[in-house]
This record gives C-alpha cells, sequence and structure tokens, in this order.
C-alpha cells in the first residue's frame, strides 16, 4: 500500500502544493478498493497505478459526501468541510477527481470508459440518495438502485478494470464486484444502527436523522404495529434522545429488521463468491467472508 500512497502523493503534487498540503490531512481509509485490484491483477506498474486512481477518485467522492451530508468526520478524524469548510472540500475533491481522470487516459478504452462512467452513475447515486431523503422511503426497489449507483458500481468497475488489466474474465469479476458493493452498502447501513460511535469513527445512528430509511429501517416499519410504526415516523430526521437511540436499537433488533438486512448483504456476499468460484483466488474470497462473517 506504499507504492499508493507514494503514486497518489506524487500526482497530487504534480498539480499544485497547497493542494498536496490539503490532501495530507485527508485520513486514510481502508484501500478496500485498491486491495481487490492488486489481488485480482496481481502487484505490477499498471495495477498499481490504477489502484492509486481509483483511491484518489473514491476520496474525492467522500469529500463531496461529506459535504452532502454535512458530516463533521470522516476515517475517525475531522472532516476536511469540517477543518476548511464546503468551499475547500469542493474544489479538493475537483483537483482528486480531474487528476484521477486526466491519468486513466493512459490505459485502454474500456478501462477508462468503466471508471468514468462509474463516477457519472456514482454522482446520480448521490442525487438518488438526496433526494429519497425528503421524505421516509419504504420502497426496497428504490434503496436498491440507489445504494447500486452510489457505491456498487465504482466497485464493480474497479473489479471489471481490473481483470481487464490481467486478460481475466471481466463480466465475472464485474458480477463480484457489484454483488460485493452492494453487500458492502448494506453493511455501512446495518453498522449505523448497531455500533457505537467510538466503533464507526463517526457518529453512530446517523442516517435516519439525516433522512435516509436505510435497508434495516425500511424492515423496521414492515414489522412494526401501527402504534410503533406512530413513534418510528416521530422520529424522522430528529435528533435522537440516548432513550430514543434504545428504542430503536432495541426494536431493530427484537423484529429480525438488522437480522434480515444483514442476511440479504450474506447472500449477495454468497452471489459474489459464485462469480469468481472458478478463480480460485483465496484472497478476494476473504474480503467477502471477511465482511459478511463480522460481528454486528
Ligand atoms: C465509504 O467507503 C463509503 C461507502 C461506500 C460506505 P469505505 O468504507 O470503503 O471508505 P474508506 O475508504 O475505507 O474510508
Ligand atoms: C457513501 O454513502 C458515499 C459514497 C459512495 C460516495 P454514505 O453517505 O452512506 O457514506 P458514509 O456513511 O458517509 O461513509
Ligand atoms: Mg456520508
Ligand atoms: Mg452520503
Ligand atoms: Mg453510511
Amino acid at each position: 500500500m506504499e507504492k499508493i500512497e507514494a503514486l497518489i502523493t506524487s500526482y497530487v503534487k504534480e498539480v499544485d502544493l497547497d493542494a498536496l498540503a490539503l490532501y495530507a490531512q485527508v485520513a486514510t481509509g481502508k484501500r478496500l478498493r485498491a486491495k481487490l485490484i492488486l489481488k485480482i491483477a496481481g502487484e505490477n506498474d499498471r495495477s498499481l497505478k490504477l489502484a492509486a486512481i481509483v483511491e484518489m477518485i473514491h476520496a474525492a467522492s467522500l469529500l463531496h459526501d461529506d459535504v452532502i451530508d454535512d458530516a463533521s468526520t470522516r476515517r475517525g478524524q475531522a472532516s476536511i468541510n469540517a477543518l476548511y469548510g464546503d468551499k475547500t472540500a469542493i474544489m479538493l475533491g475537483d483537483i482528486l477527481y480531474s487528476k484521477g481522470f486526466l491519468e486513466l487516459v493512459d490505459f485502454e478504452q474500456e478501462i477508462a470508459q468503466a471508471i468514468s462512467d462509474a463516477v457519472a452513475q456514482l454522482s446520480v447515486g448521490e442525487m438518488l440518495d438526496v433526494t429519497l431523503s425528503d421524505e421516509i422511503n419504504l420502497d426496497t426497489e428504490r434503496y436498491f438502485e440507489m445504494i447500486y449507483k452510489k457505491t456498487a458500481v465504482l466497485i464493480e468497475a474497479t473489479a471489471k478494470s481490473a481483470a481487464l488489466l490481467c486478460g481475466k474474465d471481466e463480466k465475472a469479476f464485474a458480477t463480484y464486484g457489484k454483488n460485493l458493493g452492494l453487500a458492502f452498502q448494506i453493511i455501512d447501513d446495518v453498522l449505523d444502527i448497531t455500533m457505537s460511535d467510538e466503533q464507526l469513527g463517526k457518529p453512530a445512528l446517523a442516517d435516519f436523522k439525516e433522512g435516509k430509511t436505510t435497508l434495516p429501517y425500511i424492515y423496521l416499519f414492515e414489522a412494526l404495529n401501527s402504534d410503533e410504526q406512530t413513534i418510528l415516523n416521530s422520529l424522522y430526521k430528529k435528533e435522537l434522545t440516548d432513550d430514543d437511540k434504545r428504542w430503536i436499537k432495541t426494536k431493530m433488533q427484537e423484529s429480525g429488521a438488522v437480522m434480515r438486512a444483514i442476511n440479504d448483504a450474506q447472500s449477495l456476499g454468497r452471489e459474489a463468491l459464485i462469480a469468481i468460484k472458478h478463480d480460485q483466488n483465496s484472497d478476494l474470497e476473504r474480503v467477502i467472508t471477511d465482511m459478511i462473517e463480522r460481528e454486528f
């Protein structure tokens, strides 16, 4: 991973030194997308470069996401928008996106197209997320369309591009990435409910307050009686008290809503595993099993 960090630093430095100073204050993430590329395509100059580009693009999407969500923490630290304001976060995001696209031009057209198109779809997904946050959404189909676009499309394009780099079956790896991405976002939405602020590195139970009816909430509405639905409705977009938080967490467990969402993520994880069975790549299998067989 150090080689990838060094590449990103050199790309940002080529753009501007002030941008580099700012980028130095962006905390490092799990590097899931970079790891996928290296595990699919092996480590070489091309795969390292593609991994650096995808992580720059992903970082840009998070800089913008934190402005959109008005989030003050990211990766356990103060977000750039919290430190320097929305304008700076947006501009640094733009720099990372555009430099990422510039470097992408060095790759074969199918790869450059897959990644760029994924970013357009990611942005559509973010718009859908905002629209869906206007009022309570109880439609799972709309939820799945939104998480596919905002999260899974980039992971799908990442896995597909890595396969294209090394001449592997790109359709199989795209399917792996798509299902991994869907499961990943469902689990992100579950952890918002089940984990503490400390475990998350950001405030827990933030989604419902932000207007997001994530999959566990949709399932919870389906499971509650009408009195309880009225209570849950009254908490939508509200600052939650400790009692409210306890009530939501208890109902989420009692009703089986969280378990149902976890089961969905686990089925998607199994679909991902089936797609790449022929490749017999235990690292890629572990990415899935670590994700779906964890503490919730
Ligand atoms: C965060 O993605 C945004 C979601 C898709 C949930 P990651 O969880 O991969 O973010 P980092 O890069 O590890 O911080
Ligand atoms: C994921 O959405 C953001 C992107 C895929 C760009 P969220 O808003 O759920 O991500 P977190 O929870 O802030 O990481
Ligand atoms: Mg967010
Ligand atoms: Mg968001
Ligand atoms: Mg989230």
